[in-house]
């Protein structure tokens, strides 16, 4: 018996594999590559196509200072390019603009033409930007959102109360990051971290915070003492579930109570009747009603356990591993044959 003959096919199954791989890994690369046309002046490679974007070439007027965390202009006086560090807070990520909800606008569709001379006019300070409402109030295209609802429940919530003029929709939805999350992302556990971080940019940043309020920001993490777990609660349910009051009508609760009402039992969720099924998981469960009737929907996933993690990392490996282990087998089994 040959025994080099038998050992082939294996063989030329590894090298196929491997060459498969190889394809696969470059495929993936070439995609990361950033657009050629537009140049910024960048730190790093951007991911974003600007290319995709009718606005992106003016855009870059503005995003030539604030897309980076320095800037040059001429001195009229000296003549001489002068290069400065342009504040944090004035930096934008053109990866994020670029995927947020108003990645279509230009710059200057919220801020003034004015802004176009440097340095910007010391009235430009002034401005009164557009409000959400101003903007999608009473639109039809908008409608599913219910703008009008939002705005009523956050008018009652604690923070509108406590603040009023200050405290504007925008505190909580960055006007150059936002992006919807809860009714688009299928992965729950991203939505969840998504929808904390605007919570926690506020209530876990004492800048921010101080910026609204004399009174010291308290440690959220003494606050939820209580919580066994809190790291893990904090991943799994969003801080909107304890502190927000939940409406049938909206898919994110916007009235966000005192503390005093916040919800601290842990059979509120902790239990079949889940309080979670009408916040965290309404749109999974509704739209699986809608596609798989009201039994299935019910019986079936979102609604058998809490906390569901719909890893897609977690099913490609899981399969990986599937087509490995079947792999094996045939290469086994040829062997075998051929002995
Ligand atoms: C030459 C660099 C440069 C360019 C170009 C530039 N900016 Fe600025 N911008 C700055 C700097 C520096 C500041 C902070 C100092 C100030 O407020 O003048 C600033 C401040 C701002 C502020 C904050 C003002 C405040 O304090 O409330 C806004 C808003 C702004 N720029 C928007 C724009 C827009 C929109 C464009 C494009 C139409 C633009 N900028 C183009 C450098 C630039
Ligand atoms: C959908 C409207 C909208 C668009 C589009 C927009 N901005 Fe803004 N921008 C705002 C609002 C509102 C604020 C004030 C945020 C606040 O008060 O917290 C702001 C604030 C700023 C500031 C001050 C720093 C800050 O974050 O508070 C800068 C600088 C700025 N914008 C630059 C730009 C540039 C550059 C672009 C284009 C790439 C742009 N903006 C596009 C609405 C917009
Ligand atoms: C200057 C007017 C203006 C303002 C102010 C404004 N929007 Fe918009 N918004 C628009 C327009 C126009 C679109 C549609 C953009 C498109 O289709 O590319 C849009 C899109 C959206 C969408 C839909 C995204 C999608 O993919 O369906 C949401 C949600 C949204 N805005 C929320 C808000 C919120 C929340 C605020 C306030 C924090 C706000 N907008 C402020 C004009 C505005
Ligand atoms: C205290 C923070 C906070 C404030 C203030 C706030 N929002 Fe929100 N909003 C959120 C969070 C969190 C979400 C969930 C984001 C996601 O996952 O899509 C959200 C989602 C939304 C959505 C998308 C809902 C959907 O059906 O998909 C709209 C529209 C919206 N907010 C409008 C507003 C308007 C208008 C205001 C001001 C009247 C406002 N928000 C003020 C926190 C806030
Ligand atoms: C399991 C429910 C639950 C979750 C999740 C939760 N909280 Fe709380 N939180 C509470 C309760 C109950 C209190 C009241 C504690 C007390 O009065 O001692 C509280 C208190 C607070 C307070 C008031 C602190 C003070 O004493 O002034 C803030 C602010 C707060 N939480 C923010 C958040 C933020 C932000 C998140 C998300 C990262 C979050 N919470 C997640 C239940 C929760
Ligand atoms: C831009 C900053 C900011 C953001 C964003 C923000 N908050 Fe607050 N929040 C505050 C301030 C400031 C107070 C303190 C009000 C006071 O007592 O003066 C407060 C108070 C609270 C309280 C305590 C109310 C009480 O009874 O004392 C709760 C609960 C709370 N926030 C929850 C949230 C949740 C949940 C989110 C996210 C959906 C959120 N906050 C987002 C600034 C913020
Ligand atoms: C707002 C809803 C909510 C409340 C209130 C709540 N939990 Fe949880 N809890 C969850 C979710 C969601 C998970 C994650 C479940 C999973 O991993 O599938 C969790 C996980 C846990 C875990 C497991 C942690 C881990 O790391 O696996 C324990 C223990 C726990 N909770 C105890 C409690 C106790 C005790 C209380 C009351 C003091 C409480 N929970 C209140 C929603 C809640």
């Amino acid at each position: 018996m040959n025994y080099k003959a038998n050992i082939r096919p294996a063989w030329v199954v590894l090298v196929l594999l491997m060459l498969f791989t190889l394809a696969f890994a470059l495929v993936k690369t070439s995609d990361d590559t950033p657009a050629a046309k537009i140049q910024p002046e960048t730190e790093k490679p951007l991911k974003v196509d600007l290319t995709k974007f009718k606005n992106a070439q003016e855009n870059e007027t503005c995003l030539k200072c604030h897309g980076q965390s320095k800037y040059t202009y001429e001195n009229p006086e000296s003549k001489k390019t002068v290069t400065k560090r342009m504040y944090s807070e004035l930096v934008m990520n053109r990866d994020v603009f670029y995927v947020s909800n108003h990645r279509e606008f230009k710059c200057t569709d919220c801020h003034s033409e004015d802004y176009a001379t440097f340095p910007h006019a010391g009235n430009l300070r002034m401005e009164t930007k557009a409000n959400c409402i101003d903007c999608h109030g009473g639109d039809e295209k908008y409608a599913k959102f219910k703008f009008e609802q939002i705005e009523a429940e956050f008018q009652a919530s604690v923070h509108s109360e406590k603040h009023s003029e200050d405290f504007t929709c925008w505190m909580c939805h960055d006007a150059h990051t936002y992006k919807i999350n809860a009714r688009t992302n299928e992965v729950l556990k991203e939505t969840i971290v998504y929808d904390n971080m605007i919570c926690l940019n506020c209530h876990g940043d004492f800048k921010n915070y101080q910026l609204l309020t004399t009174k010291l920001k308290p440690n959220l993490l003494k606050k939820h003492e209580w919580l066994p777990n809190q790291a893990s609660h904090f991943t799994h349910v969003r801080c909107i579930e304890c502190h927000a009051k939940n409406e049938d009508t909206l898919v994110v609760a916007h009235h966000v109570v005192s503390k005093s009402q916040a919800v601290r039992k842990c059979e509120s969720c902790h239990s079949k009747n889940s309080i979670l099924y009408a916040s965290l998981y309404k749109y999974q469960v509704s739209e699986k009603i809608q596609k798989e009737g009201v039994l299935k929907g019910l019986l079936t996933g979102e609604a058998t356990s809490i906390g569901p993690d719909k890893s897609n990392t977690l099913n490609i490996i899981s399969l990986i591993i599937f087509g490995l282990t079947i792999l094996v087998i045939m290469i086994h089994a040829a062997l075998r044959i051929k002995k």
